[in-house]
């Protein structure tokens, strides 16, 4: 699939069928991820792979009760490592390339999600205490739950979202 066919085919989904995502998929994703652009090549992201139905539960209830997301057989959830980027570039880093950098990785998962006919739908409205005791994160100022992404063979097809017109967003400088 082209590149352009897999931005254009991707569309959030919120409800999946009950088929799991085969193992190799994941770790397409996850190859997909890590090779992602990052602030001086710091990497700063940690990847939890959830399919155990009670930390699902603890997630979704953290997504103010999303209770669709329990509909796909795994969530991944992507961190921001923050003492990685700090160490590379102090505020700058903690502040900013970390987030820069895990939604750099969220969006080439989504997109090869697209690739494998698989489907997702970014997850950011959640209580990051809540998630990083899911999780069984020690310290979340550290490491910190960026983005939720339930993952599965999608079971419906939503109509495409509307995007801003280019005039309205871009300016020329000739
Ligand atoms: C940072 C971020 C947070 C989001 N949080 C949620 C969320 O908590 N729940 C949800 O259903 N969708 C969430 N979304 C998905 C957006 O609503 C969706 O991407 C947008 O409406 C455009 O639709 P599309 O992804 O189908 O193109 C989030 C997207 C982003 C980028």
């Amino acid at each position: 699939m082209s590149i352009m066919k897999a931005i254009k085919n991707r569309h959030c989904v919120r409800k999946f069928t009950g088929e799991s995502v085969p193992h190799n998929k994941i770790i397409k994703l996850l190859e997909a991820a890590r090779s992602a652009p990052s602030a001086g090549n710091s990497q700063p992201w940690r990847f939890y792979i959830v399919k155990n139905k009670g930390i699902q539960t603890m997630l979704s209830e953290a997504a103010l009760d999303q209770k669709w997301m329990l509909t796909a057989p795994v969530i991944i959830v992507v961190c921001a490592d923050l003492a990685r980027s700090g160490e590379a570039y102090g505020q700058r880093g903690m502040g900013l390339y970390a987030y820069q950098d895990t939604a750099a990785a969220v969006e080439n998962i989504l997109l090869s999600v697209a690739e494998l006919g698989l489907a997702s739908c970014w997850v950011g409205a959640f209580r990051e205490e809540m998630a990083a005791k899911a999780l069984k994160i020690k310290d979340h100022s550290t490491i910190r739950p960026v983005a939720m992404l339930p993952v599965g063979y999608p079971a419906e097809t939503p109509p495409p979202t509307p995007r801003r017109p280019l005039e309205e967003i871009t300016i020329y400088l000739d």
